[in-house]
């Protein structure tokens, strides 16, 4: 007899990036010379004054519980780092550290939400934000953005999407998966249009370190009237290559603050110690060497997708991801098989050329797939040769 499921947790789909990871890597584990470019992690070294603060940590005892919110110490150098780095003013006891930047989140809507509140969602988006906010109780209130607006959410059309029931506004800048970064004059018109509403904002810019040209401005600090009903989510898994590590946070208006301490102090007790320490190391170690790869990644593969038959593609400016439209392709046939999908145009990339990419279904965007460049950049080179034969092989 199968066991009964809550209702919580029967209707989670599983992480569509997981499952093209699997089978990406049993292509792997066979042998196969995969070019993965479905990964969400950058593909360097965490810094190594970092690990050794790890390192240090674990043989000089810094092995117990530490307080719910994080240490002190390490609560004390993000809000100095949120001073200088993003212009917010935070105090320690306004910053929860949490087991990575996905933890804060959830930590956020299970503190924010109840049942039958909305959170809107600019799609395309990182997949797991609908499911943390259902798992609250909420309920995302997706947005389309278009290709025309650069993917990003318009003042007008979160206007239309408010109701009595709207609780947050939801902000990803630089984006999963467009790479799209929001200047300060877009934060700020979308600010003004919740100026005089009950409406919070949480803003997720994990990917902040990571932008090309252009400058990566924090929501709070375009829109200062909304300091008090925001929420700044960060981490140490892009910037510093710690994703293993498992350390993000969040800056919030006190009481959410208080209450997502609490919270966590019942879950998981408090982050890792020996992270917490690495953690404080690594913010005085950021290296700015592997954006400057990413750029010259991410122009490569750009140049490169712009010139395939079919294919349109963005010039994104931040994160590690690309994220062009491939519905030209889509009814095509490849062999005996109708591609239908982005999920089966992805499929049979995989297959044909060991070229795993994500498909944008998984993200609200069913015409796109999305392609990390967080892989060598020879490997971002011979994907795009793959990519070339692939679509050659495809019949209308
Ligand atoms: C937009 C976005 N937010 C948050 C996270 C979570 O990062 P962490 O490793 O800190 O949990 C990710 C990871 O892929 C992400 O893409």
């Amino acid at each position: 007899m199968k066991p009964r499921l809550s209702a919580r947790v029967r209707n989670i789909t599983p992480s569509a990036t997981l499952s093209i990871d699997a089978k990406t890597k049993a292509l792997i584990a066979e042998g196969k010379p995969v070019l993965n470019l479905s990964v969400g992690e950058p593909d360097f070294d965490t810094p190594v004054a970092a690990a050794f603060a790890g390192v240090r940590a674990i043989t000089s005892g810094k092995t117990r519980y530490t307080p719910a919110a994080g240490t002190l110490e390490l609560r004390k150098a993000i809000a100095t780092k949120l001073m200088r780095e993003n212009g917010l003013t935070y105090q320690p006891e306004q910053i929860v550290v949490s087991s990575g930047a996905k933890h804060s989140l959830f930590n956020i809507f299970l503190s924010l939400c109840d049942e039958g509140d909305e959170v809107i969602l600019p799609a395309p988006y990182w997949v797991s934000y609908p499911e943390q906010i259902r798992l609250s109780g909420a309920t995302p209130v997706v947005v389309q953005t278009t290709e025309a607006s650069g993917f990003k959410l318009t003042p007008n059309s979160l206007a239309a999407a408010l109701t009595p029931h709207t609780r947050a506004l939801l902000l990803n800048t630089p984006n999963n998966p467009t790479g799209a970064v929001y200047t300060e004059q877009e934060l700020r018109a979308l600010g003004e249009v919740l100026l005089d509403k009950e409406i919070y904002v949480i803003t997720d810019e994990i990917y902040e370190k990571l932008v090309y040209g252009v400058e990566q401005v924090s929501f709070a600090a375009a829109v200062p009237e909304l300091m008090n009903r925001t929420l700044t989510v960060n981490g140490f898994s892009k910037a510093f290559a710690m994703t293993g590590w498992r350390l993000g946070y969040v800056a919030a208006p006190l009481d959410l603050a208080k209450a997502m301490s609490s919270l966590q102090s019942h879950a998981t007790g408090n982050p890792s110690s020996i992270s917490q320490h690495a953690g404080l190391a690594a913010l005085e170690n950021f290296k700015p060497a592997m954006v400057a790869e990413f750029h010259r990644r991410r122009d490569t593969l750009v140049r490169g997708l712009q010139a395939l038959p079919g294919v349109q593609c963005l010039l994104p400016d931040g994160a590690f991801y690309v994220f062009p439209n491939i519905s030209h392709w889509l009814g095509h046939r490849s062999g005996g098989q109708v591609i239908d999908s982005s999920s089966k145009f992805c499929d049979l990339l995989l297959e044909q050329e060991l070229v795993s990419a994500v498909p944008g279904d998984a993200f609200g965007a069913p015409q796109n797939i999305r392609l990390s460049y967080a892989t060598s950049y020879a490997n971002v080179e011979a994907a795009i040769g793959r990519l070339q034969r692939f679509l050659a092989t495809l019949q209308p």
